[in-house]
């Protein structure tokens, strides 16, 4: 894949702001050596060799960022919804999680997975694999493959999991953890590891103070769970009595933000104390309704943490949630906020469609740097929606045509090209 310089002609659609939606009708999207130039009523001289990509008529819009998303739960998504998160994990995900320590069967898993979201309107996700280091590096390569752009864990959890699925020791899910780092040492442009405790009823503190060593000395950002479901919360209580709050428990062997860039998924019963640290600590909320829907954990304060100051980025939790749609995620984001307004807190007023939106692009792309706008200096992520046989029989403007595209998930059978860094993604 080279890196070219060319122009999008179409109906542009991207957020200044979390408040703020721009369509530009007819508008030219110039990307430059990899990287947005910005996007223009009229093209400049300066760009008028460029090659002219004529998306006429079809919605321009940045890539989608999946802050949170299971690989390996893939192949079961859209089952077993009827138990909430520790029974589901006992009785779903655990079992299915097992069959990752043959190479046979991630290879043809891992391989629909890299299919289905090659295909998709997500540029950049940040993945869960297994606790499985050959698995994880195939799921690796085969994200690689993809031109996606991923950070990727290998999941540790020496407790509270079945005997074939639960690390032996903390040492040896930390030795596995350096063994896969050093396997993939160079391997990849796109692909980067993240240091992923699964959540801490499943790590030990050994385990915790050993991630914590090896995030230091690898410079890597964490991803985990936090503040999902009530009986997960009393759980941690109870395992890990000296942290004043659950984030606490990370956050005592730095896993918790500061110079550990962090995304944490769900955040539904975050105390106050524990939004004040996510706040101070500059921690990532990766807000998944879709699983919190599915798995009956509860509504997550959005409007709260968006008024704190707090980066809120949307996560699609497959197999939680059913779906690898980020424009399914942007729908339910709007739906439970209205649902949290009337039923459970007046002050938390619902999040509009360009808030959603918002979040789903700008708000995760902060997790990779400069992405997720289409202004100088970001790098150029964009999905091309031809939503010509959505429009209907009326003219309708353009942001309306987006929101119907998001609401009707779109991103399933209209993308007609799609671009990350720059480089064209190979669409089937
Ligand atoms: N908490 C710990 N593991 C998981 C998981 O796989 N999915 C969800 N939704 N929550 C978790
Ligand atoms: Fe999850």
């Amino acid at each position: 894949m080279v890196k070219q310089n060319f122009v999008l002609k179409g109906d542009i659609c991207y957020s200044p702001s979390l408040k703020e939606l721009k369509c530009v009708k007819n508008g030219y999207l110039v990307c430059k050596d990899g990287i947005c130039e910005g996007v223009f009523e009229k093209l400049l001289p300066e760009y008028i060799e460029f090659p002219l990509i004529d998306c006429s008529g079809m919605l321009v819009v940045p890539g989608m960022i999946d802050l949170h998303i299971h690989a390996p739960q893939f192949t079961f998504r859209g089952m077993g919804m009827d138990l909430e998160l520790l029974d589901w994990l006992k009785t779903y995900t655990f079992p299915e999680e097992t069959k990752y320590a043959d190479v046979d069967y991630s290879r043809m898993a891992y391989r629909e997975f890299a299919h289905t979201m090659k295909n998709s309107a997500t540029t950049r996700a940040v993945v869960f694999a297994t606790v499985h280091r050959e698995a994880t590096v195939m799921l690796m390569d085969l994200l690689e493959e993809t031109g996606l752009i991923t950070y990727v864990g290998k999941v540790n959890m020496d407790s509270d999991a079945p005997d074939d699925l639960r690390e032996e020791s903390a040492e040896i899910s930390a030795f596995d953890t350096v063994g896969w780092l050093e396997d993939i040492e160079g391997r990849y442009v796109r692909t980067k590891p993240i240091i992923t405790p699964r959540f801490l009823p499943s790590c030990s503190e050994k385990l915790l103070n050993e991630l914590k060593e090896i995030r230091e000395k690898y410079d890597l950002p964490v991803q985990s769970h936090l503040s999902e479901n009530p009986d997960e919360v009393a759980l941690v209580k109870k395992l890990f009595p000296k942290a004043a709050f659950y984030g606490d428990g990370y956050d005592r062997y730095g896993l918790f933000g500061k110079e550990a860039k962090t995304v944490m998924a769900h955040c539904v019963y975050c105390t106050d104390d524990e939004v004040e640290r996510i706040y101070n600590n500059g921690v990532f909320v990766a807000h998944c309704p879709t699983s919190n829907m599915n798995l009956s954990s509860g509504i997550a304060p959005i409007r709260r943490f968006l008024e704190k100051g707090i980066k809120v980025g949307l996560g699609t939790d497959v197999g939680a949630g059913e779906c690898e749609s980020v424009f399914r995620a942007i729908g339910d984001t709007i739906q439970v906020s209205k649902l949290y307004w009337r039923m459970a807190s007046k002050d938390c007023a619902p999040l509009s469609f360009a808030e959603a939106f918002y979040l789903a692009t700008a708000g995760g792309g902060e997790f990779f740097g400069k992405v997720g706008k289409f202004e100088k200096g970001f790098e150029f992520d964009a999905v091309v929606v031809d939503d010509y046989e959505l429009s209907g029989l009326n003219e309708i403007p353009i942001i309306s045509r987006l929101e119907r595209a998001i609401y009707l998930e779109a991103d399933n059978k209209y993308i007609y090209k799609k671009y990350v860094g720059g480089n064209e993604i190979d669409l089937d």
